[in-house]
């Protein structure tokens, strides 16, 4: 049967806010594609992820060339699941991706050169079926190439029509405000800053986020719940099918500490005082914050993502939480 979304997609179940200094609402809650919609996964329940996303209000769909496994397979079962379903509601549709990690063999398919960047863009949309990018990111300072070739190449991006915003991932503070000030010369301001941010990584606030803040560039937090370990999912050992577990995933055994499980029971308390989960507390501590646009999430199942989104049911913190969290955070 053809899939119809949701007529209340928008009655109230998501919050939007303004990007950065740009007349662009995202969502407060996105979902990523990195992990659970490759090859080796599950179709019909990334399908799933997408359409429930979809009927809740979630229009930021956040991909990169080389998310898998295999590299580049999450973009073709993300084009695949589009095309089936979403042909009519791309204009409800914040699509973003990325270019700048290992993606092919040879001299060019890694780093942030002009040559990675256009090449990848052109396969990315190849891959998707998409015509454009809402958002094209440059997804790490690769140490080498000039800030100046790879900020170009992404002015260049957005004048070829193939993205209509730029956005920055993980680079460090120097090469940011060098990306700030080139984008913003250049009438391209950057619409969004992508990093690490969560409980358990807090590198982003001395510098990054308010720099990122200064240059009117909105904020989003990737690996919000710390792939997993900011979740009640580990508490009790490591569960089957996890993340920690899967031979596919990024988050490492020797990852899964003692102490961070060990705070993140504590968390957990706090959190079922507030009459929510750890991992819906870890996503509103995050989201408190004025600067935070979006956070995205990841979710390996329905019933994770709708857990997650049921989040902004509760975002308020007392002055006593936030300082028992902090008190948690610095044991
Ligand atoms: N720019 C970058 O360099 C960069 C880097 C990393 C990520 N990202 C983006 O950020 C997105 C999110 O990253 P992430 O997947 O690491 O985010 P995350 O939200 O920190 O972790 C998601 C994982 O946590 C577990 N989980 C989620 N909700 C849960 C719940 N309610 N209960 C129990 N477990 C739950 C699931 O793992 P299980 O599989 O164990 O169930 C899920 O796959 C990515 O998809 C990508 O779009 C960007």
């Amino acid at each position: 049967m053809t899939y119809q979304p949701s007529d209340d997609r928008y009655n109230g179940k998501m919050q939007y806010k303004l990007c950065g200094n740009s007349g662009l609402l995202l969502p407060r809650i996105s979902l990523g594609l990195w992990h659970n919609f490759g090859s080796v996964d599950d179709f019909d329940v990334a399908t799933d992820m997408i359409k429930h996303a979809f009927d809740n209000g979630v229009t930021h769909f956040d991909l990169a060339n080389n998310y898998g496994p295999v590299p580049g397979s999450a973009e073709s079962n993300f084009g695949r699941i589009f095309k089936e379903n979403f042909q009519g509601y791309r204009d409800e549709m914040i699509v973003s991706s990325k270019a700048g990690h290992l993606m092919w063999p040879g001299p060019y398919g890694d780093g942030s050169s002009r040559k990675n960047l256009m090449a990848s863009i052109n396969q990315s949309l190849r891959r998707t079926g998409l015509e454009y990018f809402d958002i094209f990111y440059t997804h790490r300072y690769d140490g080498v190439t000039p800030v100046e070739e790879t900020i170009q190449t992404l002015i260049d991006i957005v004048k070829q029509g193939k993205a209509l915003y730029v956005g920055i991932s993980k680079y460090p503070p120097q090469q940011a405000k060098q990306a700030y000030e080139m984008l913003k010369s250049a009438g391209v301001p950057c619409l969004i800053s992508q990093y690490c941010y969560n409980m358990f990584n807090r590198a982003v606030e001395a510098e990054t986020l308010p720099l990122a803040a200064s240059y009117g560039s909105g904020f989003i937090s990737f690996s919000p719940l710390a792939q997993g370990l900011l979740t009640d999912k580990y508490l009790k050992g490591i569960p089957e099918h996890s993340r920690a577990a899967r031979s596919t995933g990024y988050l490492q055994l020797d990852q899964v500490t003692p102490e961070k499980v060990q705070k993140a029971a504590k968390l957990n308390e706090l959190a079922l005082r507030r009459g929510q989960s750890l991992a819906q507390m870890a996503l509103a501590w995050i989201l408190k914050d004025e600067r935070m646009t979006s956070v995205i999430v990841g979710a390996s199942s329905v019933e994770q993502l709708s857990a997650n989104l049921r989040t902004l049911d509760n975002l308020e913190f007392t002055s006593e939480e936030l300082q028992e969290i902090e008190n948690i955070l610095n044991e």
